[in-house]
């Protein structure tokens, strides 16, 4: 259940009996505790048109409003909110029943991790690939239907070079070990050797011509590193499958269409050979329109233009409502010159396109993050340290684990904490990785939830009963750590819609983060296995538990019952 939706809902009707039915009631979490839970701050600005003071509005929207089941309190507070403390009954009917309720039926066509293929993956592939994959799931367990679009650069002037040492090597020549190797070795090829440079130009021709024996060579490499983004998908514990690669080069039939579409329109421009767009919102500095090139002199396509050819098929043959591009934001204009295009040649009209954006991961130096083994940026590396040092975590919390269990602690405490790091940030801005703080039992931190999770199973296991023996209804909640960590509990909804609507994971986090601390609140002052409310108690303990587990999983982050 949407909680602040619900209190919207009802306020909207204390609104229209006001005289204030076009104003919005502007319902939020309370900025202060003595407010209450929630408040809502749209008498603020309707106050002013109908003549009456903002005290005075918000108290007739408070007389006009039926609270029953909802409010145990309602009151003015400050210059004109409306405060109002949850109802009890509101709070157990919220925990009775855990299920997520579903958004209306959307389809979201999703473009994120999409790395540039032929050498391993980086550090700086990690923020989309994360990112994205948090969101799908949480759009997933809204109901959304989401289709995952690994739109992998795998057509693009590195292929010429690869190929081209590829023929020059023989047969099998790539095995996965040997990816990093021989991408090397090919770019310090074109480098050296003139006349390979030439063969490597001449080799894209021939790729995007189409010619059979290319194409099989390219095929071979192309699979190998495929595989290997595979491999740390899976490392990273993240949701991408094979069937959701749909690189460049699955368009490269449909760019002549997609120009042809554009000149029919009569928004193709010739200039020295090169086909360009002229947009009117892409004026530069002196007045004059920068234009988008669609296709260069030699006839070679570009980035632009096999954006264009997905964006349609995203739209017509998918079918999206939403498409969503996590996608670093140095690329901010090229999606703003790829929408504007979009519109202009009539694709996905009443379709949302949507990118969003997200900063660079940097080092304590200030630069871009680079691993503390061999100094490089392999992912794989990243999160081998991770495991590595969360290991040393473990062993020193709890040495008496058997080394199986150790191990696997230690994975899902690293690869979470790293994920986790990265999630809880504002994803627009850049941030400092920081192994000391990402790895803390302390703070908005995976391990932190990871631990608070463990806790409630060992409360069980100390009750001698399983988790699931705890069940509604919720009993009275004696004390105001029970109410707060109820409402937070019964919050879960309305944060997921949040993340749903922004694309920011960060809600999940700090809401989880919260979660955990109003459990530990409660865990101090309220005493669970000897008190008359054991059930009740155990009720929001099982809930806290479930809600933790669900949220990290929803970040794609582990938990483990011990640690
Ligand atoms: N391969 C690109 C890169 O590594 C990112 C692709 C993002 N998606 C897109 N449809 N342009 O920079």
């Amino acid at each position: 259940m949407n909680l602040k939706a619900l209190i919207a809902d009802r306020l909207a009707a204390g609104f229209a009996r006001a005289g204030a039915g076009d104003a919005p009631a502007a319902v939020g979490p309370a900025t202060r505790a003595e407010f209450g839970d929630y408040q809502a701050n749209g008498a603020m600005g309707a106050a002013k048109r109908l003549g009456l003071g903002p005290r005075e509005l918000a108290q007739r929207v408070i007389d006009g409003t039926d609270f029953a089941g909802i409010a145990a309190r309602c009151a003015v507070t400050g210059p004109g909110f409306i405060s109002l403390t949850v109802a009890d009954e509101l709070l157990a009917d919220a925990l009775a029943d855990r299920r997520i309720q579903p958004l209306p039926a959307a389809k979201v066509v999703m473009d994120y991790s999409s790395p540039n293929l032929a050498k391993e993956m980086q550090v700086h592939h990690l923020r989309s690939t994360i990112i994205g994959d948090a969101i799908a799931r949480v759009l997933e367990a809204l109901g959304c239907e989401v289709i995952r679009q690994n739109h992998v650069g795998d057509w693009g002037a590195q292929f010429g070079r690869l190929v081209a040492h590829l023929n020059d090597c023989g047969e099998d020549a790539v095995h996965l070990a040997d990816l990093e190797r021989f991408y090397t070795q090919a770019s310090a090829r074109v480098d050296e050797d003139p006349a390979f440079a030439a063969r490597a130009r001449r080799v894209v021709v021939d790729l995007h011509t189409g010619d059979a024996a290319t194409l099989a060579r390219w095929r071979r490499y192309i699979d190998v590193s495929l595989a290997h983004c595979q491999a740390v998908y899976e490392a990273l514990g993240v949701s991408l499958r094979p069937s959701d690669v749909r690189g460049e080069s699955a368009y490269n039939g449909d760019l002549a269409a997609v120009v042809a579409d554009l000149a029919a329109k009569g928004l193709i421009t010739e200039s020295d050979g090169a086909l360009c767009v002229f947009l009117d919102e892409f004026k530069g500095k002196d007045g004059s329109t920068v234009p988008v090139i669609v296709r260069k002199s030699d006839g070679a396509y570009l980035y632009h233009s096999t954006d264009l050819a997905a964006l349609r098929y995203r739209a017509e043959t998918l079918g999206a409502d939403r498409v969503l591009y996590i996608v670093d934001a140095r690329q901010s204009l090229h999606f703003r010159q790829l929408f504007a295009l979009a519109k202009a040649a009539g694709y996905g009209a009443g379709v949302s396109f949507e990118h969003h954006p997200f900063g660079t991961m940097l080092g304590a130096d200030g630069r871009p993050f680079k691993t503390r083994r061999g100094g490089g940026t392999r992912l794989l590396d990243l999160l081998d340290e991770a495991t590595v040092r969360a290991g040393r975590l473990v062993q020193a919390k709890n040495p008496t684990l058997d080394a199986a269990t150790t191990d696997r602690v230690a994975r899902a405490l690293g690869v979470g904490a790293v994920k986790y790091a990265d999630l809880s940030k504002n994803r627009t801005s850049d941030y400092v990785f920081s192994w000391d703080d990402m790895l803390s039992l302390e703070g908005n931190t995976a391990p932190y939830l990871q631990y608070a999770y463990a806790r409630i199973q060992s409360l069980f296991a100390k009750a001698g009963i399983p988790v699931e023996a705890a069940e509604p209804p919720l009993g009275p909640l004696a004390t105001a750590e029970e109410h707060a960590l109820a409402l937070q509990l019964a919050r879960f909804q309305e944060t997921l819609e949040q993340v749903a609507a922004t694309v920011m994971p960060h809600h999940l986090c700090s809401y989880l983060y919260d979660l955990a601390a109003a459990f530990m609140r409660f865990y101090e002052r309220c005493p669970v296995l000897d008190s008359d409310l054991r059930n009740s108690r155990l009720l929001l303990s099982r809930r806290s538990a479930e809600t933790l587990a669900t949220g990290l999983g929803l970040l794609g982050i582990d938990t483990v019952d011990r640690m």
